[in-house]
C-alpha cells in the first residue's frame, strides 16, 4: 500500500465513520443474526494472495458493520462500554500507525512520557500524592490482578514472588465483587478458596461487621489475612464501600488495601456528586479504567500503586537483552520494570487527547448525565407498584424487577430473560439481567453521552409492555395462582 492508497483508504475509512457516527441512533442496538450466521460470515481459509484495499473495505461493510453491537447507540445501556468519544477513535488511528511499544523507553520516548502524565493526572484526581505510580493496562482484570500481586508481594515481604505461596492467606471482598477479583486470587497463587466473599448491607456495600468476623474466625483457623479489596462503585448498582473502615482494619491486621474503582473511578469527574471524599487516596493500590467511564474506546485500564517503588520490587525483573545502559543519567523510564506487562501499545494517547479535546469538565458533564438519567429510572420504578428498583443509584447502573401479580423467584428469572431478549430484538436498546441477593433484575447502565432523559423513559415503558406481555402469553397468570 503506497502513499497514495493510504491515504484514499484512510479518507473513505474517516468519512464512513463519520457517517456512522452521525447516524447511529437509525440503527439496530444489537444485530440481527444468530452467533451461526456471524460464524459463517467470516469462514475461509487463510488469504494466500492479496485483494483490493476496495474489496476488503466492501467486505467489512457487509459482513463486519451490519452485525456489531452498536455501543454509541443512546440505547445501549448494557454492560460497561461506553460510547467512544470520537477523538478517541482518532487517537486510536494515530497510535497504531506510530505502533510506539511503551514497554521500553526506546521504542517510544515521548510516548513514555506521555503514559507517565496521564498515570499523574489519575493519581492526581484519586488523591495519591507524588510517590504514587501506576500504567495502563488492557482493562479492569488485569489491574485488579496487578493491584492483587503487588499487594501480596509487600504483606509477604517479597517472599511469595521468590519462594511461592507457603502459607495459608484470606483475602476479603463484597459479593458484589466483579469476577476479575476470583480470578486475580487464582492468579496469585492463593487458590479461589481464600477468597471471602462478604455480605452486604441494603445499599449493597460490604458489611465490616460480617469482614472483622470472618478475619477473626480465618485467625483462628491459622489462615493469614492477606489483603482487602474495597469495591468504589459495584458492577450492579455503583455500590461504594466505606473505605474508611476498610483501611482502619487494613492498618490493623497488617493487610494491604486494593480498591476496585474501575467503574466507579468515573465519579471523581462527577460536578453534582462528587465522590472525592469517600477515602479513595487510602487505598494502597487503585484500578481506575478510562475505557469505563472517561468514555475512551476500548481497551484503556489503569492501576495506581500509592508508591510506585512498590511496582518495581514486583516485578523489577532486567532481563540482559532488555537492559539499557544509558538508563543511568536521565532516567530512561522503562515500563517493563515497573509494570507486568512486556510490550505494551500507547493506550495512554486516547486518554491524554480525550482530556486535551474535551477538558474534565465536560466529561464530568457527560457523567452527571448519566447519573441523572439512572435516578430518573429508578423513580418511574419506583412509582410503579408492578416494579421494585434494588437500591437507589449512586451511579449510572441501576436494577430494577418486575414483581406484578405475585410470580414466584424461579417464574420471575424466566420472566426477566424472555424480556430482555425481547427488548434486544426490538433493537432500540440492550441491557443485561443480573442477580442480587438470589433474585432477578434488569440491569441498565448508561455510559454513553448520547443518552438522554428521554430514553430512560422510553425504556421504561417498553419494559411495562413487555413484562406485562410475557406475563399474559406465558399463562403465568394460572400458573400462580
Ligand atoms: C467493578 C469492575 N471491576 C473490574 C472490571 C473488569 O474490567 P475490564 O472488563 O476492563 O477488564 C469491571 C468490568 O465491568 C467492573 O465493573
Amino acid at each position: 500500500m503506497d502513499a497514495k492508497e493510504f491515504r484514499e483508504v484512510g479518507h473513505r475509512v474517516v468519512d464512513f465513520l463519520a457517517e456512522y457516527l452521525d447516524h447511529i441512533e437509525e440503527k439496530r442496538v444489537f444485530p440481527e443474526a444468530e452467533p451461526r450466521t456471524t460464524n459463517e460470515l467470516f469462514a475461509e481459509p487463510l488469504p494466500q494472495d492479496p485483494s483490493s484495499a476496495e474489496d476488503v473495505l466492501y467486505e467489512l461493510e457487509t459482513k463486519l458493520l451490519p452485525y456489531c453491537t452498536n455501543v454509541g447507540h443512546p440505547g445501549y445501556m448494557g454492560l460497561i462500554t461506553p460510547s467512544p468519544n470520537p477523538v478517541g477513535i482518532i487517537a486510536d488511528f494515530i497510535c497504531s500507525a506510530l505502533n510506539q511499544n511503551v514497554g521500553a523507553y526506546s521504542i517510544g520516548p515521548s510516548a513514555v512520557a506521555m503514559e507517565r502524565r496521564v498515570v499523574r493526572w489519575l493519581t492526581d484526581l484519586c488523591g495519591y500524592g507524588p510517590k504514587a505510580g501506576g500504567n495502563l493496562t488492557s482493562g479492569g482484570m488485569m489491574a485488579n490482578f496487578i493491584g492483587l500481586k503487588v499487594g501480596r508481594d509487600a504483606v509477604t515481604s517479597d517472599r511469595a514472588q521468590h519462594d511461592g505461596v507457603r502459607e495459608s492467606w484470606a483475602v476479603y471482598v463484597s459479593e458484589e465483587r466483579h469476577v476479575s477479583v476470583d480470578k486475580a486470587v487464582d492468579c496469585i497463587g492463593l487458590g479461589r478458596n481464600a477468597l471471602r466473599p462478604l455480605p452486604t448491607d441494603a445499599n449493597f456495600q460490604v458489611r465490616i461487621d460480617a469482614l472483622q468476623e470472618a478475619i477473626a474466625q480465618d485467625k483462628k483457623n491459622g489462615i493469614r489475612p492477606l489483603s482487602i479489596v474495597g469495591v468504589f462503585g459495584t458492577t450492579n448498582t455503583g455500590a461504594v464501600d466505606d473505605i474508611r473502615a476498610l483501611r482502619r482494619i487494613a492498618d490493623r491486621e497488617d493487610m494491604w488495601l486494593h480498591v476496585d474503582a474501575a467503574y466507579g473511578g468515573g465519579m471523581l469527574l462527577s460536578h453534582q456528586w462528587p465522590m472525592r471524599d469517600r477515602g479513595l487516596e487510602l487505598a494502597d493500590s487503585i484500578t481506575i479504567d478510562p475505557h469505563k467511564w472517561f468514555y475512551a474506546p476500548l481497551d484503556a485500564g489503569a492501576v495506581l500503586v500509592k508508591d510506585q517503588d512498590r511496582l518495581t520490587a514486583s516485578f523489577g525483573i532486567k532481563p540482559s537483552y532488555l537492559t539499557d545502559e544509558l538508563d543511568q543519567a536521565n532516567e530512561r523510564y522503562q515500563y517493563y520494570v515497573h509494570g507486568f506487562e512486556q510490550s505494551r501499545r500507547f493506550r495512554s494517547l486516547k486518554v491524554w487527547m480525550s482530556f486535551k479535546r474535551y477538558g474534565a469538565r465536560l466529561i464530568g458533564e457527560w457523567i452527571d448525565n448519566n447519573v441523572r438519567q439512572a435516578k430518573h429510572l429508578y423513580a418511574l420504578a419506583e412509582r410503579d407498584p408492578e416494579f421494585e428498583p434494588a437500591s437507589s443509584p449512586p451511579m449510572s447502573a441501576t436494577c430494577i424487577r418486575f414483581i406484578g401479580a405475585g410470580l414466584d423467584e424461579a417464574e420471575l428469572k424466566d420472566l426477566h430473560a424472555e424480556v430482555a431478549q425481547r427488548v434486544e430484538r426490538g433493537g432500540r436498546f440492550w441491557m443485561s439481567t443480573t442477580e442480587l441477593k438470589n433474585k432477578t433484575w434488569f440491569r441498565i447502565n448508561p455510559v454513553n453521552f448520547r443518552t438522554r432523559q428521554e430514553h430512560m423513559a422510553e425504556l421504561f415503558q417498553l419494559l411495562q409492555r413487555e413484562c406485562r406481555a410475557v406475563f399474559r402469553e406465558k399463562g403465568l397468570a394460572s400458573q400462580s395462582t
